[in-house]
């Protein structure tokens, strides 16, 4: 039996289907969006990693119906929207409650509890916490939901919540979430915690005001240097390992001594933070800050 082929494309037609990919923005293209983002946004490109930013431009080229770059770069002149789109775009805002749920546990069992003791000993009164590219507010109301459980009589907690991307923080503000987001959180603490809105959950008015959202570049922002516990989990890892280093850095001048850093499962330190912090949990990336006469 004879199969008719289809005859191939005209290579014109195979040329305008070529899908558009992070190897097609060239060095120019790359320097450009650099220059809007830097102008209009004081957003920073050349700290990211090369490969992962030619592939989200590419996306973005793509999402406007695009082949080639110069058509995005003047749309990227002229829409304040597609801007934005593009710095939410050149960020991963994915997370999830009590995400690596392992890591909240020894916060619970162990981290915490000890240095409510320790605050206490020494005549304070107040846990202040600082979490470092939060998205959408499920790490800072996680660790809200630990500490409403563990701060003892006539102690209190803080936290501030920042994030380089501004709409993830409204997001986050609203405090409204999909199901799956929480699926560590247990049912007893769901229930006491957030009401059920049009089939999504809404944090309650009490664990939202102990929040405090803001925007912050932590690659060029100052850091904020009351917290005695920093989280930074899945953020490093977008950065070169020279960034990396410096911002381990400042949270090692930012923290008091004793004063907690959690990473995310897939970074460590690295620069000479490894010698300001001891390890308290290796595979938590759990650590803390030595005393001076320590190092
Ligand atoms: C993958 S999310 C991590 C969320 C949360 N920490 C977690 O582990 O589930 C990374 C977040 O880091 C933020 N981010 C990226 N670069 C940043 C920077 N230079 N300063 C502050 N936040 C940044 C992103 O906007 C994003 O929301």
């Amino acid at each position: 039996m004879k199969i008719d082929l289809p005859e191939p494309a005209p290579r014109e037609d195979r040329l305008a289907r070529h899908l558009f990919v992070g190897a097609d923005v060239d060095e120019q293209t790359l320097e450009e969006v650099r220059q809007v983002l830097l102008q209009k946004r004081q957003f920073d490109l050349g700290m990211y990693k090369d490969a992962c930013i030619r592939r989200r431009i590419a996306g973005r080229v793509r999402a406007r119906g695009f082949q080639q770059a110069r058509a995005y770069l003047d749309l990227l002149a002229v829409d304040e929207e597609e801007v934005t789109a593009l710095m939410s775009a050149m960020t991963i805002h994915v997370s999830q409650f009590f995400r690596n749920p392992s890591t909240f546990d020894v916060l619970r069992e162990e981290v915490v509890p000890e240095m409510f003791r320790r605050l206490r000993r020494e005549g304070q009164r107040e846990l202040r916490v600082w979490s470092v590219g939060c998205a959408g507010g499920e790490e800072p109301y996680s660790v809200a939901l630990l500490m409403e459980q563990l701060v003892p009589p006539r102690m209190r907690y803080s936290i501030l919540a920042c994030d380089i991307t501004p709409v993830v923080l409204e997001k986050a503000r609203e405090g409204l979430f999909d199901g799956p987001r929480l699926t560590h959180v247990p049912d007893e603490l769901r229930d006491r915690h957030f009401s059920l809105e049009e089939g999504r959950w809404r944090i309650n008015e009490r664990l939202r005001s102990k929040v405090k959202f803001c925007t912050h570049n932590v690659l060029s922002d100052e850091p904020y240097s009351e917290a005695d516990l920093i989280l930074c989990r899945n953020v490093l890892i977008y950065f070169s390992r020279p960034d990396q280093a410096r911002v381990l850095e400042r949270f090692a001048a930012a923290l008091p001594e004793n004063g907690v850093l959690v990473l995310g499962r897939a970074e460590t330190l690295s620069g000479s933070s490894r010698e300001q912090f001891t390890v308290h949990n290796p595979a938590e990336r759990i650590f803390f800050k030595r005393g001076c006469a320590e190092r």
